[in-house]
């Protein structure tokens, strides 16, 4: 049992109290020692608040104690708090009784570490103070596509993991051995959210898609969390107007509900809260177009990467649309747009300043025939989709949805170098520890 018995402040609370008397819980940040005191910084999920340690002001073994300490040993301290403008955050306490919880032994982490270093002693790195304000502002994130689907009247479905059969090209799927056949881990939910829209309507799924990429870029992830919304009667202008008004609300609810968070990271709040609809939409045509004004030697016909994704958004505040792109480099699942059918009913989001792109959607077809002919022509194995083209046969409606990748969305809000930090144990090509 801890000796400590006060009700627990959080340092942000015992910041804010002001002379009044608290009880912290955290882990030891940094400590000095000078003239008979002890001045030991204590981080909790809140932040940072400094403790000063008197010599005459604890017993013997509470100074023993503390002095032996290390960092990141944790630690619970009773005392009063006191203004003081040369302390993180303004406020010191002044310590009347602590008590170390685990002493421990010397934490591995300091200051200057390899990438690789921090990547293998991930479950630890994650008490960084970076790691923290990242890994905060990722649950809001996940509050706040929650909270904008919620008001849209949506349901959140849970889809199998475990599939047959892919969902996108099938080109990166992960094998399973599943009692004595082969499935694959999902790429994405889609076909699932799919069938519950003729259930439920306007249905959206939040999970892990696996895609077994070998591209060691800085935005692939062999596993990352897809949001995957789905809308029975909506077309792609509708789909596009409502991912700019979600991308927003999340960018905008950031801006003005975690303010310390974002500045903490080196965000600008103004940059996100400039994220408003309408967002630029421009067709692929187009796109080809100004990539060739711009030195591109991109054709029609093929697909963007980095490079055409970067000179397309690097000088935008906002997201774009690309939209109605070749049939050919599409999901077999989009139809064809009857204006031009080299092109498909589809848009995907690019982020601004070269962080690529963060939504891909599109309408579904509909139509039994032409979807059972659409696979054909891919030579799929209809078999195994058979219950995918049921969906056609039976008060079959118009449709359409999108996947936005959640650690995309976090990487371009934070302005982060690389995908890895928006997910707290990253799976890649060459990481899968710890
Ligand atoms: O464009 P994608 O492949 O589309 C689909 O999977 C559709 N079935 C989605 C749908 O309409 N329901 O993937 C959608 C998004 C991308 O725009 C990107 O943000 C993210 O998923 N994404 C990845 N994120 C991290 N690592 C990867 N390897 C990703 N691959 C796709
Ligand atoms: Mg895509």
């Amino acid at each position: 049992m801890l000796k400590i018995k006060g009700r627990k402040s959080t340092v942000e609370d015992a910041i804010g109290s002001k002379g009044g008397k608290v009880t912290v819980k955290g882990w030891i940040y940094r400590k000095r020692s000078s003239g008979g005191k002890i001045f030991a910084v204590i981080h909790d999920h809140t932040g940072l608040m400094q403790c000063v340690i008197d010599k005459s002001a604890v017993n013997e073994s509470e100074w023993g104690s503390i002095e032996k300490a290390y960092l990141e040993s944790s630690i619970a301290v009773e005392g009063t708090t006191r203004a003081d403008p040369r302390a993180p955050n303004g406020v010191e306490l002044d310590v009347s009784a602590l008590e170390v919880l685990h002493s421990g032994e010397q934490f591995p982490i300091t200051e200057y570490q390899s990438a690789e270093f921090l990547l293998d002693t991930r479950h630890l790195w994650l008490r960084s103070q970076r790691m923290r304000m990242i890994m905060r502002a990722r649950s809001y994130t996940f509050k706040y596509v929650r909270e904008f689907l919620d008001r849209q009247g949506f349901f959140e479905i849970t889809p199998p993991l475990l599939t047959v059969s892919g969902g996108e090209s099938g080109a990166n799927l992960f094998e399973v051995e599943y009692f004595g056949s082969k499935i694959y881990l999902t790429e994405s939910s889609q076909l699932y959210a799919e069938a519950m829209v003729y259930s439920l309507e306007k249905v959206y799924s939040l999970a892990p898609s696996f895609r077994a990429e070998k591209s060691r870029t800085t935005k692939h992830l062999a596993e990352y969390w897809h949001l995957e919304p789905e809308m029975a009667h909506f077309d792609n202008k509708m789909n596009m107007r409502l991912q700019e008004r979600l991308v927003s609300h999340v960018a905008n609810s950031l801006a003005k509900r975690n303010e310390k968070v974002l500045r903490a990271l080196d965000v600008d709040p103004d940059s996100l809260l400039k994220i408003r609809p309408p967002f630029k939409r421009i067709t692929y045509d187009q796109a080809i177009e100004k990539l060739g004004e711009l030195g591109s030697s991109k054709k029609w016909g093929e697909d963007f990467g980095v490079e055409e994704e970067k000179l397309l958004t690097e000088h935008e505040e906002k997201p774009i649309f690309v939209y109605n792109w070749p049939k050919e480099i599409k999901a077999f699942y989009m139809p064809v747009n009857k204006k031009d059918p080299r092109t498909v009913a589809c848009s995907d989001m690019l982020a601004p300043r070269g962080h690529g792109e963060i939504i891909g959607g599109s309408e579904r077809i509909w139509k039994e025939e032409e979807l059972v002919s659409r696979m054909k022509e891919l030579n799929f194995n209809i078999d195994n989709y058979k219950w995918y083209i049921d969906l056609r046969k039976y008060g079959s409606v118009p449709h359409a949805g999108f996947g936005l990748g959640m650690e995309r969305i976090i990487k371009w809000m934070l302005n982060l170098d690389h995908i890895r930090d928006a997910i707290p144990f990253p799976r890649m090509v060459n990481r899968s520890y710890p």
